[in-house]
């Protein structure tokens, strides 16, 4: 079984990586991505075509299922937010090898995020550049369309203020948070507030433990009946990390991402000689500073997975990537660049390599593993 999952993962790599990819590479990034939605919309309707993408990019092993916070997972691999911005695609993920999803980030009003360019790729330093301003159509249509709708994977609601001059007023902003949170309180299997856009109007008020304080005592008003995470920036200082524990410490949140994109330039995995000077940045370039960062929660909090919930996020391309990252305390973990650059069967191959890792280190499920660095 493995061995044929291997051998097709590696023709996919192949294909991927000399065929498909150079194609890809050629076009603007965003309409690149706006034409796979189009297409993975399409083929997530029909059972013949979700099947064919099941044959060619699923995989499934005992030793990956975690049952966490009441939420069953197949595999511990998830899909991060602002792949799927829309929900468009909750029916062909699953079928790619995804373990859940995350959709968004949703905002409470319509959003046309920033003004384009707002995606480059930074081949070099297998990165993107991110400014897109959380473009989305905004949690009244999108919850509409979730509404009633049966997932086969755990799904994430993403949520976050609409990027604009009014929600600059922390309170304004806590209502766009609140309305957008409200709802999907009968969607999905978890919450995610996003207090990490790079890219908003007026930055990221909410790492402020005052602001963040006053808005997950409104979040907390209404009756929570789902697991909350908060998404972390990768350059946060300590002394925030610190305070952003206390308050979660305080409402109960569930857990962490760690971590959204980077706005620092200063970094030795960045190798392209040219950076734009707008945007946020993913994949190798927040790598390590994710890890660090999930590193230092799991310590933090006393290093109990049963504690904090931590998915790590960032540079995630392979399984020893993964693997890193749950050793240094993630029960999770979300890819979205290292798809973009390997090709879809990487989440196969990621769950594989996993596999066979656990596997030599003795372990007998992945559970086993978190934190044991
Ligand atoms: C094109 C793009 C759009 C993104 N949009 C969002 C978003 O809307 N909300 C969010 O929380 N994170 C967003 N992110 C951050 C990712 O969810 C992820 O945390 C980050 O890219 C690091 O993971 P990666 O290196 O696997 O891409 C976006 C990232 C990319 C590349």
């Amino acid at each position: 079984m493995n061995t044929w999952i291997k051998v097709r993962n590696y023709i996919g790599e192949k294909k991927y990586r000399w065929i498909i990819k150079p194609i890809l590479f050629k076009f603007d990034p965003e309409d690149v991505h706006d034409n796979f939605t189009f297409i993975g919309n399409f083929l997530g309707k029909y059972l013949i075509t979700r099947k064919i993408s099941n044959f060619f990019w699923n995989y499934s092993n005992p030793i990956l299922e975690q049952n966490i916070l009441g939420i069953k997972l197949k595999n511990p691999i998830g899909l991060s937010a602002g792949f799927d911005k829309n929900a468009k695609l909750t029916d062909i993920i699953p079928t790619v090898g995804f373990g859940f999803m995350e959709v968004g980030s949703i905002t409470g009003e319509v959003c046309k995020g920033n003004p384009k360019p707002r995606l480059w790729r930074l081949k070099k330093s297998k990165s993107l550049a991110v400014y897109y301003g959380l473009v989305n159509e905004g949690c009244t249509t999108i919850a509409q369309k979730l509404k009633n709708k049966k997932f086969s994977i755990p799904v994430g609601i993403s949520i976050a203020k609409t990027n604009c001059k009014e929600t600059v007023d922390t309170q304004k902003a806590i209502n766009d948070y609140s309305k957008a949170y409200k709802s999907f309180t009968d969607i999905g299997d978890y919450f995610t507030i996003n207090i990490s856009c790079p890219n908003a109007y007026g930055g990221e008020p909410f790492t402020d433990s005052i602001k963040l304080d006053a808005l997950l005592q409104t979040i907390m008003s209404v009756p929570k009946n789902k697991p909350i995470f908060l998404k972390l920036s990768p350059d946060l200082n300590l002394k925030e990390i610190d305070e952003i524990i206390d308050v979660s410490v305080k409402w109960k949140i569930d857990g962490f991402i760690c971590t959204n994109l980077t706005k620092n330039r200063n970094n030795v995995n960045i190798v392209d000689n040219i950076v734009p000077e707008l945007g946020g940045l993913s994949g190798k370039a927040v790598s390590d500073l994710s890890t660090e960062l999930i590193r230092y929660i799991y310590k933090k909090t006393g290093g109990h997975a049963s504690k904090f919930i931590i998915i790590g996020s960032g540079g995630v391309f392979t399984a020893e990537d993964a693997y890193r990252k749950i050793k240094a305390g993630a029960s999770l973990i979300q890819v979205l660049t290292g798809m973009i650059f390997e090709g879809p069967q990487v989440i196969s191959s990621i769950n594989l390599g996993l596999v066979e890792l656990l596997k030599k280190d003795g372990y007998k499920n992945i559970s086993e593993a978190i934190g044991k660095e």
